[in-house]
């Protein structure tokens, strides 16, 4: 099986250049941080605050996440409810973060990914996944792009989905996010030593797919 590690921080584009490419490609793409919202939803929904005064590993024997790919297209499920909309929210965004800074979390998370990358040709997305989940990797790349930059497609992207939000939020929550995802002890958002930094600021999303996929293509025997 082929597995192509895809890290970087939050609205670098990573989501939408990956499901290009898999498609092109024809592997599954897996949105892991789609696992940590859905993780984090839970906690949201029963009134927990990101300050997560609560505990944690009692609270995980009650959540059950689930992946399916419904015409190659992933869609997550919390005890046995599809979220796949409900997880997108600035809050569960926000939760997310949170929720994913726990070392029980990150394990809870961890086989699941593992399987998926056993069992599929993945182009798996997310922070850690050429350094912890896929340290084997057939290939690994850091996706990034300016803040501005981020900001402003995050920005495009909730407000297209009729999400009234203010540009200066979406650039503080960006902000606040890498820190966040960066600083922590545990799987701390850097690039892999050997994976190779794609930076997408300045390029379309066609762009990016095209030199992506032909990044793979020229590497790995397909
Ligand atoms: O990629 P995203 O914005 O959907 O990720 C949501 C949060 O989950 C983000 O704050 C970082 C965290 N995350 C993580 O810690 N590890 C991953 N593999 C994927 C996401």
């Amino acid at each position: 099986m082929i597995s192509i590690a895809l890290d970087g921080p939050a609205g670098a584009g990573k989501s939408t250049v990956a499901k290009g490419v898999a498609k092109e490609l024809d592997f599954i793409y897996v949105d892991t941080g789609a696992l940590y919202r859905t993780v984090g939803l839970y906690f949201l929904r029963k009134g927990i605050g990101t300050e997560l005064n609560c505990d944690i590993e009692e609270n995980l024997k009650n959540i059950d996440v689930d992946l399916k790919f419904v015409n190659k297209e992933q869609h997550v499920f919390l005890n046995g409810e599809d979220v796949s909309g409900e997880i997108r929210t600035p809050e569960a965004s926000m939760m997310a973060s949170a929720v994913s800074a726990k070392p029980p979390v990150r394990a809870f998370l961890l086989e699941m990914q593992r399987k998926l990358a056993r069992e599929n040709n993945v182009l798996m997305d997310g922070r850690d996944i050429g350094t912890v989940v896929l340290p084997n990797a057939t290939l690994k790349f850091f996706v990034t792009a300016s803040a501005e930059e981020r900001a402003n497609r995050r920005y495009k992207e909730l407000t297209e989905k009729g999400m009234k939000v203010e540009y200066k939020e979406v650039y503080d929550d960006i902000v606040t996010r890498d820190y966040n995802d960066s600083h922590r002890e545990i799987a701390p958002l850097k690039p892999a030593e050997d994976s190779i930094i794609f930076d997408t600021t300045g390029l379309k999303l066609d762009e990016s797919i095209e030199k992506l996929t032909n990044m793979i293509k020229e590497k790995v025997e397909l």
